[in-house]
């Protein structure tokens, strides 16, 4: 590690980003009400980690992300990057974080080459110290360094996007929804790419909907809702908050009568396994395999599902589902979607 990523000095704060009372209210169009798109937020990401930024659509992550990239105005609060305050320090504090923005916003008239280097021009990365070809080769662009970008595919695009927000070298890689609507190659690339930046040293943010990939990559996860930050922890501790537990049972005769016990909620799946949902620290396995014995359901098979970040996300967003979603987009086989 360099001096700079392990900072040392008293003054410096320790952590990648440090958020307090961030706030951000859009006015609204014509007729339309202004919107509380962030209400007081606070948030420290620990440098070095991987860290997931969850909540359901609207709720606020994009608005804060756009903050951090210097692209959004905050009503309120302050944002510290890197130890440099984004109000005092704004040179440093943009140089220190580089952001793949969800929205596709390239140059159709740059090739991809060209674009990096209009990027490292704009963040001063003299001649010298540019790597243009490194970072396509990277992403796996190399072979279209020279295609104008609009004759690129979409995924394409998202990795010009990846490789624009690496030119400067950043400390933090910011990444809003990297993985909607990409093919497995890009995702796969993509999630290489996070673990190898990450193992170097870089602190690594993202935005998902696909909850199987925030657990599998996060170290860290906050989870927002209607602008306001519910829940800060490990992806570990808040996997354990779960105490839920689903038991799965193959019976080995058909089964007509539900076993009911309290504490226990029991269904049918229509492959003809029962469901039993219990809470670990209230309920025994015993007690749940007695009252489908009492029953008369002769066992086969038996196994137990964990509780996973679906789980936790639904448990701390559902309560406040009242407003409607802001946008859809496709939900895509195999992977947890979001819903509200
Ligand atoms: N430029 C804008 N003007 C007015 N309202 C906006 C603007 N950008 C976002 N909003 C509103 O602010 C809220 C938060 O939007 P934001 O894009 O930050 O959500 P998000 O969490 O990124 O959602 P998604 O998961 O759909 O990307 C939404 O209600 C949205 O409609
Ligand atoms: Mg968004």
């Amino acid at each position: 590690m360099s001096d700079e990523q392990t900072g040392g000095k008293s003054h410096m704060s320790d952590a990648a980003i440090r958020i307090e009372g961030l706030r951000k209210t859009y006015r609204g169009g014509k007729g339309q009400p202004e919107k509380h798109a962030l209400k007081g937020i606070d948030l420290t990401v620990p440098r070095g980690s991987v860290f997931g930024l969850l909540g359901p659509n609207g709720a606020g992550k994009s608005t804060l992300i756009n903050i951090l990239a210097g692209l959004v105005v905050k009503s309120a609060g302050s944002v510290s990057i890197w130890g440099f305050d984004q109000d005092q320090h704004p040179r440093q504090s943009r140089a220190a974080i580089g952001v793949m923005p969800q929205e596709l916003n390239l140059d159709p008239f740059f090739t991809p080459r060209g674009a990096l280097e209009v990027q490292a021009g704009l963040y001063g990365v003299p001649k010298s110290q540019r790597r243009s070809d490194e970072i396509l080769e990277l992403v796996g662009l190399s072979d279209k360094a020279e295609a104008y970008a609009r004759t690129l595919s979409g995924g394409m695009r998202r990795r010009l996007l990846l490789a624009k927000a690496l030119v400067h070298h950043p400390k933090i890689l910011v990444l809003d929804e990297p993985t909607a609507g990409v093919d497995i190659e890009l995702r796969q690339m993509l999630w290489t790419n996070v673990r190898k930046l990450n193992e170097q040293g870089m602190t690594i943010i993202l935005t998902t909907h696909y909850l199987e990939e925030a657990q599998e990559m996060c170290d860290e996860i906050a989870i927002i809702n209607h602008g306001e930050k519910i829940a800060q922890d490990s992806t570990a501790n808040l996997l354990g908050r779960m105490d839920s537990r689903t038991m799965v049972i193959v019976p080995d005769n058909p089964v007509t009568k539900l076993p009911a016990t309290e504490g226990v909620e029991a269904a049918l799946r229509d492959d003809g396994s029962l469901v039993l949902q219990y809470q670990g620290n209230q309920t025994s396995a015993e007690q749940v395999l007695e009252a489908v014995r009492a029953v008369g359901i002769r066992i086969r098979d038996v196994r137990t599902e964990e509780a996973d970040l679906e789980d936790v996300f639904l448990a701390l967003t559902s309560s406040r589902a009242e407003e409607p979603a802001d946008d859809q987009d496709q939900p895509r086989r195999g992977m947890h979607r979001v819903k509200l």
